[in-house]
C-alpha cells in the first residue's frame, strides 16, 4: 500500500506540538502505548501508514527457549518439533512471521524503516545438527512483503566463554565456528523519505546525529554495545525476556527517524524501544504477549526517566569530549549547545530532555520534556 502525502499523520504528529522556538514547533510531550497482545493482531488494528519506524527483535526460531511459546502459537509448530522435523518447523514458524511483515508494510508509512534483530540458530534436531538462518529467511519474508533491503549491521557480541566452541574439540572436521554475532537487519518501504513542510524540514535538522556518531554508527559492524545480563523478574521470565539494551534501539531511533515520529515493537519484552522511543522524544506502540513483561515493562516506564536521561546526557557527554579533543574544536557551533561541532548539518540539533513521566492507568504513558 502507498500511503501517498499523508497530510493527516503530520497533522496528528503537531497535536502533541506547542510552542515556536527558532522557527520551529517545539515537542513537548511524546505518548507510549504498551499492549498486551499477539503481534499479529495488535499490528493488524493500527491505522494504515501509521508507524515510522518500527525496531523489534522477535523471539529466535529454532532457539530452544522459544520452543513451547512457538508451539503453543500455531499446531504445525507444534507438530513439526514433536516430529522432530526441523526443516518444517522452521518453516512454520517463519510463514506466521511472514504474515507479519506483510502487516508491517501496510502499517508503515512511506520511506518508514523497519528494524529487525536476530540470531542464527545452531541445533542438532532429528539426528542432525545445522544452522538454521533466521536471517536469511527473515530478508527473503520482507522482500517478499513488500520492504526494499538497505546495508545490514553485524552486532558483534563476543563471548569469552570457555564452552563458546562448538562440535568435536580439536579433531576436524566436526568441530564448528562459535557464533558470536546477530543481525540487525534494515528494510525501508519504498524510496527515501519526502520532508515536505517546514515543520517536518525543522525537526529533521533538530535530529540530526554529531559527525563522530554517524562515523560509529554507520559502520556495518557494531562491538560496542554489550548484551544485557537477563537479571530481571522471576526466574521464568529471566529465562525468557532475551533483551537487547536499550541503547541499541535508541541508536537505531536515532538514525533512521526524526523528533516527534512513531516508533513500533511488536515484541517489546522488557519495554527497552519504548524507554529508547522516550529517551529520542518519539511516540512509541509497544506489543508483548506476556503479562508478566508488560507488567515489568509498565513499571520501567513509569520510572524511565534516570534512564532516558543517561541515554541523552551520554550523547551530550560524547560530543564534549570528541569535539574539546579535537585540534580544530569544529568548524561550526552549536545553537543551541554553544559547542562546536564538525559539519553545518550539526548546527541545529537540540535534544529533548525528558522531565517527567505519567500514565492514565491503561498502558498509554506521556514523557514531558524540558528543552
Ligand atoms: C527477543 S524478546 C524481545 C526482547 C526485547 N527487545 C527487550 O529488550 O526486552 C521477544 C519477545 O517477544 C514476545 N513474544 C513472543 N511471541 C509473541 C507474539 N506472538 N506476540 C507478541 N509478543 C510475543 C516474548 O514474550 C518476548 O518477550
Amino acid at each position: 500500500m502507498d500511503c501517498g502525502n499523508n497530510d493527516i499523520l503530520q497533522r496528528l504528529v503537531l497535536l502533541h506540538f506547542s510552542g515556536k522556538g527558532r522557527g520551529y514547533a517545539m515537542p513537548l510531550t511524546t505518548v507510549h502505548r504498551l499492549m498486551e497482545s499477539d503481534a499479529l493482531v495488535a499490528v493488524d488494528g493500527l491505522e494504515e501508514c501509521s508507524v515510522h519506524i518500527t525496531v523489534t527483535s522477535p523471539p529466535y526460531p529454532m532457539i530452544r527457549m522459544w520452543d513451547s511459546i512457538f508451539s503453543e502459537q500455531d499446531d504445525r509448530v507444534a507438530r513439526a518439533f514433536e516430529a522432530q522435523d526441523g526443516e518444517k518447523a522452521f518453516e512454520a514458524i517463519h510463514s506466521r512471521f511472514d504474515q507479519l511483515w506483510s502487516l508491517l508494510h501496510s502499517k508503515t508509512s512511506d520511506g518508514g524503516i523497519l528494524c529487525i534483530n536476530i540470531g542464527d540458530a545452531t541445533r542438532s534436531i532429528g539426528g542432525r545438527f545445522r544452522s538454521f538462518s533466521n536471517h536469511a529467511r527473515i530478508i527473503s519474508g520482507c522482500v517478499r512483503a513488500g520492504f526494499d533491503m538497505l546495508p545490514e549491521i553485524v552486532w558483534r557480541k563476543q563471548s569469552n566463554r570457555p564452552n563458546k566452541f562448538l562440535g568435536s574439540g580439536m579433531l576436524p572436521p566436526t568441530a564448528y565456528p562459535s557464533q558470536e554475532h546477530e543481525f540487525i537487519l534494515i528494510f525501508r518501504k519504498g524510496g527515501p523519505r519526502r520532508f515536505e513542510n517546514t515543520d517536518a524540514r525543522a525537526r529533521r535538522r533538530r535530529s540530526a546525529f554529531f559527525w563522530e556518531e554517524r562515523n560509529r554508527w554507520f559502520s556495518d559492524l557494531w562491538d560496542d554495545i554489550h548484551g544485557v545480563r537477563q537479571n530481571s523478574g522471576s526466574l521464568r521470565e529471566r529465562n525468557r525476556t532475551a533483551a537487547y539494551p536499550a541503547e541499541l534501539p535508541y541508536r537505531l531511533i536515532n538514525m533512521f527517524s526524526i523528533i516527534g515520529d512513531t516508533v513500533l515493537d511488536p515484541f517489546s519484552g522488557t519495554g527497552s524501544t519504548s524507554v529508547a522511543a522516550a529517551a529520542s522524544c518519539r511516540n512509541s506502540i509497544s506489543v508483548e504477549s506476556s503479562e508478566s513483561l508488560v507488567s515489568m515493562s509498565s513499571a520501567r516506564m513509569l520510572d524511565c526517566i534516570d534512564e532516558c536521561v543517561s541515554l541523552v546526557s551520554g550523547r551530550i557527554a560524547s560530543h564534549i569530549k570528541f569535539i574539546s579533543s579535537r585540534d580544530r574544536r569544529g568548524k561550526h557551533r552549536s545553537q543551541r549547545y554553544g559547542f562546536g561541532v564538525v559539519s553545518s548539518q550539526e548546527r541545529d540539533i537540540a535534544i529533548p530532555v525528558p522531565l517527567s513521566v505519567s500514565a492514565d492507568g491503561e498502558g498509554r504513558f506521556t514523557v514531558l520534556y524540558e528543552e
